[in-house]
């Protein structure tokens, strides 16, 4: 089954309104009026999303993401923002469950995937990350570890919702580190991971959705990388925050 790269900017604590304007300013140029044959997302830090709604709203090839939300709808959650409120904005897409969120901030599978449901509520498209540690893959605890994570962070989530997700494979080991996976390992990850989601939703559910890699994707290995059966775009960080680099990785994978 053909499927549509998309290759997304996770800027992460990066960029607030008046560089994202001036990240607008640069990239706009190269976007606005023209079709790509891949989905481009960008996902600043919520206080820029209105700045990025402004600039990027109208713009039919890039899309919106932000990079969290809450499980819940609203109350007294200090420091928390709903994915209702985050659709006042262009935002079409959320990440969830990025190993920074999980490592530093100590979110679990299942707070993981009271989002992903959250989120499905108001329709926001998850983007799903999963990934091993250096030391889970050295004691030879890949799949253990993404059969748990694709299980309980995909739980009661339908076919349907399915459709409009996405999963980010980022081995953690791989991320900000400048190591990134070699096209084998990372394909071997991408194929077990739709393995997975053919066990749990189908074949054709296995077949239809997207997998991204992330890790230190950078313009010199996309191609590279992006030429892999079960790899279908990238989730960049370092390399999104330029805009000559992001639209190489872009250019140059797909
Ligand atoms: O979410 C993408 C991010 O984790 C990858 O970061 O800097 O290795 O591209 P980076």
């Amino acid at each position: 089954m053909q499927r549509k790269p998309i290759f997304a900017a996770n800027w992460k604590m990066n960029k607030g309104p008046s560089e994202t304007e001036d990240f607008g300013k640069s990239f706009l140029p190269k976007v606005q009026h023209k079709t790509f044959p891949s989905d481009i997302v960008i996902a600043p830090p919520y206080v820029s999303l209105a700045k990025a709604s402004e600039l990027f709203g109208n713009v039919s090839s890039v899309a919106l993401a932000a990079q969290n939300c809450s499980q819940f709808d609203s109350g007294a959650y200090t420091g928390e923002v709903s994915p209702m409120m985050l659709k006042e904005f262009y935002v079409h897409y959320v990440i969830l469950g990025h190993s920074e969120r999980r490592s530093i901030y100590g979110e679990t599978d299942e707070v993981i995937n009271a989002k992903v449901l959250k989120a499905r509520e108001v329709n926001l498209r998850p983007i799903f990350c999963i990934g091993e540690t250096l030391e889970e893959r050295e004691g030879g605890k890949l799949e253990e570890v993404l059969r748990r994570q694709v299980t309980v962070g995909l739980k009661d989530v339908t076919e349907k919702d399915l459709i409009d997700t996405v999963i980010a494979y980022e081995p953690v080991w791989a991320i900000g580190t400048g190591v990134t996976a070699s096209a084998e390992q990372a394909q071997e990850a991408h194929a077990f991971v739709r393995s997975l989601i053919g066990e749990q939703f189908g074949a054709d559910a296995a077949a239809r959705i997207r997998i991204q890699y992330g890790g230190s994707v950078k313009p010199g290995n996309a191609a590279e990388l992006m030429a892999c059966t079960d790899i279908d775009g990238a989730l960049i960080g370092g390399a999104s925050l330029e805009p000559s680099s992001f639209l190489s990785i872009i250019e140059n994978g797909t």
